[in-house]
C-alpha cells in the first residue's frame, strides 16, 4: 500500500494505491491543555475553531507555511496517516508534499513524524510538481508548462519542463491571507469584526475578481465594534473585491516576475498550452479571467483543482526514480 499525503496549510488529503483521495480533512487539531492530550484532528477540530473554553486549544500547526507548532503537527500527521491505515502492520511507502515555506529542520520533524507513523519510506515532494501532475500535464516531454498552485498559505508558481522545475517561485499570499484581508476590511469599513470562517465563507460565496457588478453576495454575521452586540450585515463582490483585489495583484505580479524568469523557448510552450491553475485558491471567482487578461496568456483552472496535489502525490510513485528535481531530498530520507 502506498500513500500520498498533501499536508497543505489548509487542507490535508491522503491518496491511496488505487483507491483514490481517501482523506480530506482540514489542518486542524483541538488539544486539551489540561490533560495534555488530543482531543479531535481534522474536520471534528475544525468546528471547534474560535468556539472553546480556556483549556482547549484549536490550532492550525502549519498555519501561513511554516510549522508554527511542532508537537501538533507531529500529532495531527499521525492521527491522520493511522486514521487511513488503521492500526495495521505493514508499513507503506510515503510520497508527501510539504509547504514549500518550511525549512529543512521542519521538514526533517515532518518526515520524523510519518516514519513514527509507520512509514517504511518517506519520499518529499514539491507541491507545484506534484500539482501540475495532478492536473493530468505530461511533464516528461521538452516542452514548458507552467503551474500556479495556490493554496491556503502559499501560491506556488513553477515552469516544469522534462520532469523538472526550470524556474519558480513562492509568495506567501493565499487564501488565508485574502480571508484575513476581508476581516480587516469589515472591521474598517462597517465597524463589525466576523471570525475568519465568516470571511472564508464570504470570499467562497461572493467573490468576485474580475468583474463586480454587485450580484454576488452574502450575509455575514459579527460583534459591533462600538455597541459591542451582534450584527449582521451583507457584503457584496464590491465589498470582497475592494478587500482583497491588493492581494490577488501581488499573485499576479508573481506570476509575471517567473516569465521573466524563464528561459523563451519554455515561454513560447506555455503561450500555446496556457497556464494550469492548482489548489483551492484556483476557484476565486474571476481569478482565471482576471490573470488571463493581466499575464496575456490563457489560463485553465485544473479538474478538481483542490485535490490535484493529492492526485500528483500518488502519480509520483510510478515515477519516483525519474522526478528527481521534484524529489529534493530523496536520498537524505531514504
Ligand atoms: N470557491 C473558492 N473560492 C475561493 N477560495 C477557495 C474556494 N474553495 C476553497 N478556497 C480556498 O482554498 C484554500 C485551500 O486550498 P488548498 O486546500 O489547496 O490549500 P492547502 O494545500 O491546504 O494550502 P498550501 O498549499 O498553501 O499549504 C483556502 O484558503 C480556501 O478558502
Ligand atoms: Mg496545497
Amino acid at each position: 500500500m502506498d500513500i500520498g499525503i498533501d499536508l497543505g496549510t489548509a487542507n490535508v488529503m491522503i491518496s491511496v494505491g488505487n483507491k483514490g483521495i481517501v482523506l480530506n480533512e482540514p489542518s486542524v487539531v483541538a488539544f486539551n491543555k489540561k490533560l495534555n492530550e488530543v482531543i479531535a484532528v481534522g474536520e471534528e477540530a475544525y468546528k471547534m475553531v474560535g468556539r472553546t473554553p480556556d483549556y482547549i486549544t484549536v490550532v492550525r500547526p502549519l498555519s501561513d507555511g511554516v510549522i508554527s507548532d511542532h508537537k501538533m503537527t507531529e500529532r495531527m500527521i499521525t492521527a491522520f496517516i493511522e486514521k487511513v491505515t488503521g492500526k495495521q502492520l505493514f508499513m507503506p511507502n510515503i510520497v508527501m508534499c510539504i509547504p514549500s515555506s518550511i525549512t529543512d529542520v521542519e521538514s526533517r520533524a515532518v518526515v520524523e513524524a510519518a516514519k513514527i507513523a509507520g512509514a517504511r519510506q518517506v519520499y518529499l515532494i514539491e507541491e507545484p510538481v506534484a500539482a501540475i501532475m495532478g492536473a493530468g500535464v505530461d511533464i516528461s516531454k521538452p516542452e514548458g508548462n507552467m503551474v500556479v498552485d495556490i493554496g491556503g498559505g502559499t501560491t506556488d508558481i513553477a515552469v516544469i519542463s522534462m520532469n523538472g522545475v526550470v524556474t519558480k517561485s513562492s509568495v506567501k499570499v493565499a487564501g488565508n491571507k485574502l480571508d484575513k484581508a476581508i476581516v480587516k476590511y469589515v472591521t474598517n469599513r462597517y465597524r463589525i469584526l466576523i471570525g475568519e470562517k465568516t470571511a472564508e465563507n464570504a470570499k467562497i460565496a461572493a467573490a468576485n475578481v474580475y468583474s463586480p457588478d454587485g450580484s454576488r453576495k452574502i450575509i455575514v454575521k459579527g460583534r459591533h465594534l462600538v455597541r459591542g452586540l451582534p450584527e449582521q450585515i451583507e457584503l457584496t463582490d464590491y465589498d470582497i473585491y475592494e478587500a482583497i483585489i491588493d492581494n490577488v495583484r501581488e499573485m499576479i505580479d508573481a506570476v509575471k516576475s517567473v516569465f521573466e524568469k524563464t528561459p523563451p523557448e519554455l515561454v513560447g510552450d506555455i503561450y500555446r498550452n496556457g497556464i494550469y491553475l492548482t489548489g483551492g485558491g484556483a476557484m476565486l471567482y474571476g481569478l482565471d479571467r482576471l490573470m488571463s487578461s493581466q499575464v496575456g496568456v490563457t489560463c485553465n483552472i485544473a479538474n478538481d483543482p483542490i485535490s490535484c496535489v493529492a492526485k500528483g502525490t500518488r502519480y509520483a510513485f510510478k515515477n519516483i526514480d525519474k522526478l528527481l528535481d521534484g524529489f529534493e531530498h530523496v536520498s537524505m530520507y531514504k
